[in-house]
């Protein structure tokens, strides 16, 4: 049970609906995301530290805060360029980041309202900037790839870790799994 990175990204692709216009509306404006990573960085880290939880995460080691400021801003960049236009070494980068949240135990709980942060703080930029609503929806459609990425890792390497460590099928775990949400 694990995943191809690139065949994952084109299956977002078409579910979420990321078109060819709203990658060139994306490509278009990576000057105006450079421009804002900073102040988005700021609302995403100061969010994270109201959490008492996701405070102890980011400050479990030194200096950890200040490097996540920069691999955050890389992050928002690259959902303007697309890196390779949204090709393989996207694909992979995203997956890797969706592995990294794993091995900390970040779990959809924390993840989910993070995203909401970045989608909400940069959908009032982008309207006190007078950018057009088509940015808005390329961008929203890009976060939430970038969100599935997370998330799929979640269950990736948790079904991974149980279908390792007892030799089972992942049919007969599959039906463990339905067999035990119908008894919750
Ligand atoms: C919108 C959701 C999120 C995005 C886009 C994001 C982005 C990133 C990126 C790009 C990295 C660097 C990966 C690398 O080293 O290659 C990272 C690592 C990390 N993130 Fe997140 N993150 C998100 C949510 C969270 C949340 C909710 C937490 C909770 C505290 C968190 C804590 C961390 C930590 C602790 C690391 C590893 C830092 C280290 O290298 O020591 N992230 N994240």
């Amino acid at each position: 049970m694990t995943i191809e990175p690139r065949a994952f990204l084109t299956t977002m692709e078409t579910r979420i609906g990321l078109t060819a216009e709203d990658k060139k509306v994306m490509q278009a404006n990576t000057d105006w995301g450079t421009a804002v990573a900073e102040e988005m960085a700021d609302h995403f880290y100061a969010f994270l530290g109201r959490d008492e939880e996701m405070n102890g995460i980011l400050n479990a080691t030194e200096g950890r805060v200040h490097r996540l400021h920069a691999t955050f801003i890389d992050w928002f960049n690259q959902m303007f360029t697309g890196m390779d236009n949204w090709g393989d070494d996207y694909a992979k980068c995203r997956w890797h980041i969706g592995l990294i949240h794993v091995k900390i135990g970040i779990g959809p709980q924390h993840v989910v309202p993070a995203m909401a942060v970045v989608v909400d703080k940069v959908g009032k930029k982008l309207k006190a900037d007078g950018k057009s609503d088509e940015l808005k929806e390329a961008l929203a459609k890009v976060c939430m790839i970038d969100l599935a990425f997370i998330e799929q890792a979640y269950v990736e390497v948790s079904s991974s870790a149980v279908l390792k460590e007892t030799g089972w099928s992942a049919a007969l775990f599959r039906r463990l799994i339905a067999t035990g949400a119908s008894s919750m």
